[in-house]
């Protein structure tokens, strides 16, 4: 099985980062194989929704990172987005990429696991709302089974990670698959 990991934070060792690891050691004790896309380190021009990708057989305008990890994306067994809540949704820097699903998008309803992996700095579920319906919309667009979520609140820090379960929560996320 083949797993890819999309991350969306700048923080390499950040608290995102540290739940996307942890869920990594789990797939990989399983034998999963696993591809890491970090979005914040690529270059990823947003959509720009000029739909020659689905008015032509040209595919898209830019010529980026997305090279790079369409061929994963489409090849992969389950999608797992891992990003921090940036004013009450994933980070941008993940969403460029969702969005420029956009030019596979037949291609890519084809039976795929996903997995969401959160961390913020509040204290409630509220403030998940957006990451969540976010990801559960593009489960159902794109006929994707919701293999399971870690929603990391109260984690503004590594160290307020650290006091947590999420990361054990993230790595058994990982062997679950
Ligand atoms: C631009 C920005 C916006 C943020 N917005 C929120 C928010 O709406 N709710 C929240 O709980 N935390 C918010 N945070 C805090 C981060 O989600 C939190 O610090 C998280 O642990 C950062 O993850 P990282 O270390 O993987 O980058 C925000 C942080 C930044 C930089």
């Amino acid at each position: 099985m083949k797993v890819l990991v999309i991350t969306g934070s700048p923080h390499k060792n950040g608290t995102s980062a540290h739940l996307a690891e942890q869920f990594i050691k789990g797939a990989k004790e399983k034998g999963y194989e696993v591809i890491r896309f970090d979005a914040a380190e690529k270059q990823v021009h947003p959509c720009i929704a000029c739909e020659r990708c689905h008015n032509t057989d040209k595919g898209c305008v830019f010529k980026d990172a997305m090279e790079e990890l369409n061929p994963e994306l489409l090849s992969a067994d389950v999608i797992a987005f891992v990003s921090p809540i940036y004013y009450y949704t994933i980070s941008a820097q993940i969403k460029a990429v969702i969005d420029r699903f956009y030019a596979n998008d037949a291609a890519l309803h084809n039976n795929k696991k996903a997995v969401l992996l959160l961390t913020m700095a509040d204290d409630t579920d509220e403030s998940a709302l957006g990451a969540l319906q976010t990801f559960k919309g593009i489960c159902n667009f794109l006929e994707w089974k919701n293999a399971g979520t870690v929603i990391g609140l109260d984690c503004a820090t590594v160290e307020d990670l650290q006091k947590t379960d999420y990361l054990n929560k993230a790595y058994e996320l990982g062997k679950s698959l």
